[in-house]
């Protein structure tokens, strides 16, 4: 049964702009969410906009301004990366296509930080074109290839190495093993970063200006970011003892844990910013070294907890002694996360509030596919029923930027609800929209 006072917020992790109106219906920053259905239709993302802005302003706080990347990759979206620009943030993005979106979002090209572990020379070639103030490098290739674009437009390319620190994060601790064993960057423990060193020294093309280092993604607590952040002053000091260079500039990465259930505690971000200074200070100290620049990088809890998906149930169906099942109008396409590593996203009846008993159900959409899940035995109130709205939680990392057209479904709609107003973000595919793409036989069926 709802516990929820009507007009309360619903409580982590639902965004605090998160209520309910006196009609029981769910509202996101005083927006109705049936209001929106009904204008946008479902599966709708929306996004409170206002803690969005609250969680760029956390990490500006605590790290300090034009010390915090937004990565892109958790959403990419224009409207997105405009909001984080505005609040002070700079912009990771690892492909072409994301830089071409942050350009056009209007991101200042300087303040653009150029992923990925197998960059296209067209991808090179356009970061230098714009003039894209961080390219990190991730293999002895790029660093070649990187170069040549480099001296061929007369340029030097800012680099900064990503090392692998031999640190593998799980949710809630870490180890350091296996992780060496990484597609991405240069692997400290073989030997590989001093030799991307020393390549890079000898490229006139390039200029050297720090390191990278990212342990993983959804990490908890302090200590994996505490053990990379040292990792990294060790090398700056290695390579100034060894090398007698001298970087001024960490980028300690992203990954930084959000809650997606309740009991869910991740570390709060000032905690996490101080015990990372702590240990930077503590560690230069120790190596006689100037604290660098330190940069953090990011995505999912700058975005994740600000977004619900709205959906519309179409089919509920009850097997006795087995499953309730409740299948909506979208699925996979629009949330792969439960499919593709069991994530779970609380959900709430949000079209009206129940009285009703909560019992278990599997959450599913209308793809023609068995893992096509949304959810796992979820509690729902027992009177649900066709026609409802229901609300995923947490929704806006890692989801919409991975939606897909699996059964030509057209992707959702985005809105973004800012001073009590919703603003379309993203517009819902239309069905001409899913053939766009297709390029028909020259020749009728038919053979005529
Ligand atoms: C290099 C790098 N930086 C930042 C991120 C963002 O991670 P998250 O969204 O978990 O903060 C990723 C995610 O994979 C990454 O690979």
């Amino acid at each position: 049964m709802s516990t929820v006072p009507l007009g309360s917020p619903l409580g982590p992790p639902w965004s605090p702009g998160v209520a309910r109106d006196e009609r029981g219906v769910l509202t996101v920053g005083g927006v109705a969410v049936d209001t929106l259905a009904k204008e946008h239709s479902t599966p709708l993302y929306v996004v409170d906009g206002d803690e969005l802005r609250a969680r760029c302003r956390a990490y500006t706080a605590a790290f300090g301004p034009d010390h915090v990347i937004y990565a892109s990759k958790a959403w990419p979206t224009t409207a997105i990366l405009q909001v984080v620009a505005q609040e002070g943030l700079l912009v990771d993005v690892a492909s072409g296509g994301e830089l071409h979106t942050a350009l056009l979002a209007g991101v200042d090209p300087s303040r653009i930080v150029l992923h990925g572990n197998n960059k296209s020379d067209v991808e090179l070639d356009r970061a230098l074109e714009v003039g894209v103030g961080r390219i990190v490098v991730d293999a002895m290739e790029e660093l070649t290839r990187l170069d040549a674009l480099a001296r061929a437009r007369d340029v030097r390319a800012p680099v900064l190495l990503r090392i692998t620190p031999g640190i593998e994060a799980h949710t809630h601790e870490y180890v350091r093993t296996g992780q060496d064993d990484s597609k991405f960057g240069f692997t400290l423990s073989l030997g590989l970063a001093d030799a991307a060193l020393e390549r890079t020294l000898a490229c006139d093309g390039l200029q050297l200006i720090g390191i990278h280092a990212h342990i993983g993604s959804q990490v908890f607590g302090v200590d994996a970011f505490v053990a990379n952040a040292e990792i990294a002053i060790d090398l700056l000091a290695h390579w100034r003892d060894t090398y007698g260079v001298q970087l001024d500039e960490v980028d300690l990465g992203g990954g930084m844990g959000v809650a997606y259930a309740a009991d869910d505690d991740p570390v709060e971000v000032a905690e996490l910013a101080a015990a990372m200074r702590a240990a930077i200070l503590a560690r230069t100290q120790a190596h006689g070294l100037p604290v660098p620049k330190v940069l953090v990088e990011p995505g999912r809890a700058i975005v994740a907890p600000t977004t619900l998906t709205l959906y519309r149930v179409g089919v509920v169906k009850d097997l006795p002694g087995l499953s309730r099942w409740v299948a909506v109008d979208g699925g996979m396409s629009d949330n792969m996360r439960p499919a593709l590593y069991g994530a779970v996203h609380p959900v709430v009846l949000a079209g009206r509030d129940s009285a009703a008993p909560d019992g278990p159900v599997q959450l599913v959409g209308k793809h023609c596919e068995s893992g096509d899940v949304l959810g796992t035995d979820l509690p729902l109130p027992r009177d649900v029923a066709a026609g409802d709205l229901i609300a995923t939680a947490v929704t806006g990392a890692y989801t919409e930027a991975m939606a897909s057209n699996y059964n030509r479904l057209p992707r959702p709609a985005a809105v973004l609800i800012e001073g009590g107003v919703a603003r379309t973000i993203v517009r819902r595919e239309t069905l001409d929209d899913l053939v766009r793409r297709d390029v028909p036989l020259a020749t009728p069926l038919d053979g005529s």
